[in-house]
């Protein structure tokens, strides 16, 4: 077992600011290092910038400034999105760092020392506008290359190659083997599918005259390598990776504490075939790493708009930081966690957003927190919880309901909770809190304490007391199981319960062994209620 779970994000494009699906990705990934962390497993998680490349040397020139000057101010962009929405990762990949270039570097040589990289000609009809050739694959029902290519010629370029063809035998038997090696069941199918179509080798290189904003080829210095030998490389130069050591088993033990078959890598689907289904499980095989060490990837969806890709061409691009600014950051968070299915596309809407914040957000989690707190203030001496289980010997429908609340409702919740955070459906896990606030809500109208407050006999005392105690309890867990989702607003929820104060603000304050029936003690005094979710009126 590997003492870390290791988890890394696509890194980010900085030809552009960054657009919602951006964000979704991250926050996916944020969410699941902190339910690993909330687990109790040490987290490593890698995100950065994919900051080398044509897009973003043509996006300098546009803009008049040296790329250099440019990726830092487009990263600084992503940067500051990551604080505002409190993606909290452990490592910063920047392509452009030393620490990558050396590794890049290293593994390219590597390679071509064994004969992995050659160098050949290329000739065919090349469009200068997309700057790349063209195949057959790219001609119209009319044989003709359409106009989104411009102006097409025909060139002879030489360029570096590496053999991934020659690695498509072992990359089917090892998904023959490993089922799961990518998720969701659909991606490894399509994946299966095109591997069986792959002929062909990878270009990796761009003559330094075409490109120059790139990597230099470590054995011809007119080359930069071309795009993706540099952009995988991240996931291992971020994590402890020696380039001049060729087997797996001889690397760093920080490398190899992190780095395994339980590494999940979070991509878009756009980038699974080819780049990461074959190039780079190939790349990974050719250097060195075993099957037994090949990664896992989950391939999340797309956020559309109208149905349609967003795109800046298409000037449909939904900007995170007007979103958190008009709703919060918890609000962006919970929505894009909720309002798609892992896996699968989904459309963006505003309204959607504005809905889903105001049912379960205000109105379920927050109202119940706070007419909890209120409650709590007025009936109960000096905000004192009182723990009454006795109470579960009576007949009445009340204690019924808190006994089903505290040894069945919360096991129940949190065992649905965890599996379906293991098995990555977020937006099904975000069910399990709102449940238990349904079933708190339903307990205080069946209870009625404002009736049970006026009444003077000790057993509706102690049934008030008994109804308080056992919200205030399962609000301390509904805290534990948003914490991943919505960190901040757990924090509130601990810090109104007077809950593991001197933790404030920390994220050890979450475990989810701690979510279990019980763990307030008799006598605890509660603090004040602080609106946690304001209601988002109508815009
Ligand atoms: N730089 C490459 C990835 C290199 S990884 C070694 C890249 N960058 S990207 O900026 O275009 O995309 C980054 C990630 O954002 C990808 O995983 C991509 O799928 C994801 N998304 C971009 N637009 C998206 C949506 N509209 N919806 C959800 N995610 C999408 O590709």
């Amino acid at each position: 077992m590997p003492k870390t779970f290791f988890i890394t994000t696509a890194i980010d494009y900085t030809n552009s600011p960054p657009h919602i699906g951006h964000a979704y990705e991250k926050v996916l990934a944020d969410v699941i290092a902190r339910y690993h962390r909330l687990k109790g497993d040490k987290v490593f998680f890698l995100t950065g910038a994919d900051q080398h490349g044509q897009k973003v040397q043509q996006s300098a020139a546009k803009a008049g400034v040296p790329p250099n000057e440019f990726v830092k101010g487009i990263t600084q962009k992503f940067v500051d999105l990551w604080k505002q929405l409190d993606v909290k990762y452990d490592e910063w990949a920047e392509t452009t760092s030393e620490r990558h270039k050396k590794v890049v570097q290293g593994i390219l040589q590597r390679l071509f020392d064994a004969g992995q990289i050659y160098k050949d000609k290329q000739a065919g009809y090349y469009s200068v506008r997309q700057e790349q050739f063209l195949t057959d694959k790219e001609r119209g029902a009319d044989g003709q290359f359409g106009p989104e290519w411009g102006e097409i010629e025909f060139r002879e370029e030489e360029n570096y190659y590496f053999r991934l063809s020659q690695y498509k035998d072992w990359l089917l038997a090892y998904l023959s083997k490993r089922a799961d090696a990518i998720i969701p069941d659909f991606r490894q199918i399509e994946l299966r599918n095109a591997v069986d179509r792959l002929s062909g080798d990878l270009c990796i290189s761009r003559p330094k005259s075409r490109l120059d904003w790139g990597i230099e080829l470590p054995f011809d210095k007119e080359f930069v390598t071309y795009v993706w030998f540099d952009a995988l490389t991240n996931y291992i130069s971020f994590a402890g990776y020696d380039p001049k050591i060729d087997n797996y088993e001889r690397q760093p033990q920080e490398f190899r504490d992190r780095w395994s078959k339980d590494t999940l890598q979070i991509i878009g689907k756009d980038i699974l075939v080819p780049a990461h289904g074959i190039y780079w499980l190939i790349m990974l095989h050719a250097i060195g790493f075993p099957d037994a060490q090949m990664p896992q990837l989950l391939v999340h969806g797309w956020w559309n708009l109208g149905g349609a890709k967003m795109s800046k061409s298409a000037g449909n691009i939904i900007d995170p930081f007007v979103l958190i600014e008009k709703y919060s950051a918890d609000a962006l968070r919970y929505y894009l966690m909720s309002d798609i299915v892992t896996g699968q596309d989904a459309d963006f809407s505003e309204e959607r957003l504005i809905e889903r914040y105001n049912s379960d957000l205000a109105n379920n989690i927050g109202n119940l927190a706070n007419r909890t707190l209120n409650m709590i203030g007025r009936y109960l001496p000096d905000r004192q919880l009182r723990r009454t289980e006795a109470l579960f010997e009576t007949q009445s429908p009340v204690a019924g309901l808190l006994h089903r609340l505290s040894q069945k409702e919360i096991a129940r919740s949190v065992s649905y909770f965890k599996r379906d955070m293991d098995g990555f459906d977020i937006s099904v896990a975000n069910g399990m809190p709102i449940n238990l606030t349904l079933y708190c809500n339903g307990v205080i109208e069946e209870a009625a304490p404002w009736n049970l407050s006026k009444q003077s006999g000790t057993e509706s005392k102690t049934l008030l007391a008994s109804v308080l105690f056992h919200i205030a309890e399962t609000l301390r867990i509904i805290a534990i199981l948003i914490s991943p989702v919505l960190p901040k607003a757990a924090h509130g929820i601990f810090d109104q319960l007077n809950w593991k104060m001197e933790l404030s603000g920390g994220e050890q304050r979450f475990s989810l062994a701690d979510a279990e029936w019980g763990r307030l003690p008799d006598g605890h005094v509660v603090g004040k209620p602080v609106p946690l979710f304001p209601r988002i009126e109508g815009t």
